[in-house]
C-alpha cells in the first residue's frame, strides 16, 4: 500500500531473506526488478545470467558466495501451478 511504502519495510524484508538464504549456504539470488532500488543491497545485471523474454537491465544477480554463475535461468515450476 503507498501509505506504507518508505518506512523500511522493503529494506527490512529483503535484508532478512537475504540473511535467510545465506543461513541455508544459497550460491546467490536473483531478481527480476528495479535496478535503482536493489542496486542498493547490490544486485545488479550480470551479462552472462540471463533469463529469456525480459529486458536484461531488470534482471538482477546478487553473489552471496564468491562465483558468478553464467547461464540461463528458469522459474521452478512451482511458479506455474
Ligand atoms: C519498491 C518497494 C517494494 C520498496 O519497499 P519500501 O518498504 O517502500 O522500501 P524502503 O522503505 O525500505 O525503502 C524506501 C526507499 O526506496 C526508494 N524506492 C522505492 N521504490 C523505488 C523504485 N521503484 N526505484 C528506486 N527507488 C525506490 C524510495 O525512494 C526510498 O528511498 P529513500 O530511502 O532514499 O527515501 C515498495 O515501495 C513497493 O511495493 N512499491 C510499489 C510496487 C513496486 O514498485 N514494486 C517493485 C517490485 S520489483
Amino acid at each position: 500500500m503507498p501509505e506504507q511504502q518508505g518506512k523500511g519495510i522493503g529494506k527490512a524484508l529483503i535484508n532478512k531473506g537475504l540473511a535467510q538464504l545465506k543461513e541455508r549456504g544459497a550460491e546467490g539470488v536473483v531478481l527480476l526488478g528495479e535496478p535503482e532500488y536493489y542496486g542498493r543491497f547490490g544486485f545488479k545485471a550480470q551479462p552472462r545470467l540471463t533469463l529469456t523474454g525480459v529486458p536484461a537491465e531488470y534482471f538482477l544477480a546478487l553473489p552471496i558466495k564468491d562465483s558468478i554463475p553464467a547461464g540461463e535461468v528458469s522459474y521452478h515450476p512451482a511458479f506455474f501451478e
